[in-house]
């Protein structure tokens, strides 16, 4: 198929700015403000929020404007770009066809999580937390913890909303809202960083997550750190190859993939500030894991005036935001079906989204099943995913890396990439991967 016909048939972005709105909305999501403050308070704060941006940006952002030039040169899904960059290599496929696992098992108990979210948003109308003291507002997430039931059901709704979008055009309506609600999302967020300065806990907030004590790195918390620069960009199981492949040929991807990083990572950290700020403050305890967000942020709610509007507004734009990731992680495995199996789309995503629902149900019931997929995923296919990409990209794209438009940033920063893809990104991989195993001692 020439690139023309391709691109009429497939579709591409409207524009440049659209391009990078859809990318960091699949970044922008549940990572970024349920995950990253959770989990960087599990493993103790700065040490951990270091490793996690040395990681972004030495593994990171170059692996992500690899994803994006892979999709770009193919313009297929991430199994199909395997499939035509390699000229049909089976085992270079099997890279795309880890992508297509992963996205089925991340929205597992991604949409569960999301699922949380829609319950707050409902509480937040139906019983604003108005009046209700730290202690309370714990007990409310431990008590939805416990109840399965309304967990399902609000893990449905969402997996319905996700197959509803993803059947129906991505592109025209998502984009228009993403434009205003992501915006709102960033306002919201720097207001309560506003807030949580005025705090008590606010110098030991940015204390926890800015002054590092290594004593608390551990192996696993540096493959953890590792894992979450992957899932928070959306890298290593081809949703930024997907999105990557409904580029024009001659569209610039430099640009637009430090803009998805920094946007991402700045997100993450006004989202730490602000939560550890009120952890500090009332006393809260920083590891309290999966249910931090919805233990610290109700606490401010409670307190100020016209708190429900605030979180009813927080909730419904978490809830978007966990949308317009969730959207690409079913994409990458509809595109599949779709582009290699020829089965319709419209047949396609409901179907898969249905498995997917199932798939999610043990984890809205057991911890430790949600606690396995999220670390199988994170801390296994994508940086393994991650790796193989790096190693593609860097040496069997000559030709189209010889396309990226450089010259316009400076000769440095092509050499940079070139060595960071090719042995900087998969080595360092390399090594938390087998440090994490016990195979080799780094640390
Ligand atoms: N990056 C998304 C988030 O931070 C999650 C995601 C992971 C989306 C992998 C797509 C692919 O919420």
């Amino acid at each position: 198929m020439s690139d023309k016909i391709s691109a009429v048939k497939r579709g591409v972005w409207g524009s440049k700015f659209a391009f990078v709105l859809a990318a960091a909305g699949s970044a922008v999501g549940l990572g970024n403000i349920w995950k990253f403050p959770y989990i960087t308070g599990v493993n103790g704060g700065g040490a951990f929020v270091l490793v996690y941006l040395l990681s972004v940006v030495l593994v990171g952002l170059p692996i992500l404007m690899a994803e994006i030039l892979l999709g770009k040169s193919a313009h297929r899904d991430p199994v199909g770009t395997f499939k035509v960059l390699s000229n049909g290599s089976k085992g270079w496929m099997l890279v795309g066809w880890l992508g297509v696992i992963a996205g089925f098992v991340i929205l597992s108990f991604y949409s569960v999580v999301a699922g949380w979210a829609m319950n707050y948003l409902f509480k937040s109308i139906i019983h604003p937390f108005t009046g209700l003291d730290p202690k309370s507002v714990s007990e409310m997430f431990s008590h939805l913890a416990a109840d399965p039931k309304t967990e399902i059901i609000w893990h449905f709704v969402f997996m319905f909303l996700t197959v509803i979008i993803v059947i129906g055009g991505v592109k025209s309506g998502l984009e228009k809202w993403s434009k205003i609600l992501m915006p709102l999302l960033f306002l919201i967020l720097l207001f309560m960083v506003g807030y949580g300065m005025t705090t008590t806990g606010f110098s030991k907030g940015l204390e926890f997550l800015f002054k590092p004590d290594f004593s608390k790195l551990t192996p696993k918390s540096i493959l953890e750190a590792l894992g979450h620069a992957f899932f928070t960009l959306s890298l290593g199981m081809g949703a930024m190859i997907t999105y990557g492949s409904y580029l024009k040929n001659e569209d610039d991807i430099v640009g637009p993939a430090i803009w998805i990083a920094v946007l991402d990572t700045v997100i993450a950290l006004l989202a730490g500030i602000a939560i550890f700020s009120i952890v500090f403050s009332f006393n809260l305890k920083p590891g309290a894991g999966p249910g931090l967000v919805f233990q610290t942020l109700p606490v401010i709610f409670a307190k100020i005036k016209f708190g429900m509007v605030l979180s009813s507004l927080f909730f419904l734009l978490l809830t978007f935001a966990a949308l317009t990731s969730a959207i690409s992680l079913l994409e990458v495995v509809v595109a599949y079906f779709v582009d290699e199996m020829n089965v319709n789309r419209k047949i396609a995503t409901p179907v898969i989204g249905l498995i997917i629902f199932f798939l999610g149900v043990p984890s809205a019931i057991w911890d430790n099943f949600f606690g396995a997929m999220d670390s199988l995923s994170t801390n296994f296919l994508l940086p393994t995913g991650g790796f193989f990409i790096a190693i593609f990209a860097g040496y069997r794209l000559k030709e189209e890396i010889k396309k990226i438009n450089f010259s316009k940033y400076g000769n440095w920063l092509y050499i940079g990439w070139n060595f960071t893809i090719r042995y900087l990104s998969p080595i360092l991989v390399l090594i938390i991967l087998l440090n994490s195993l016990g195979i080799i001692k780094v640390i």
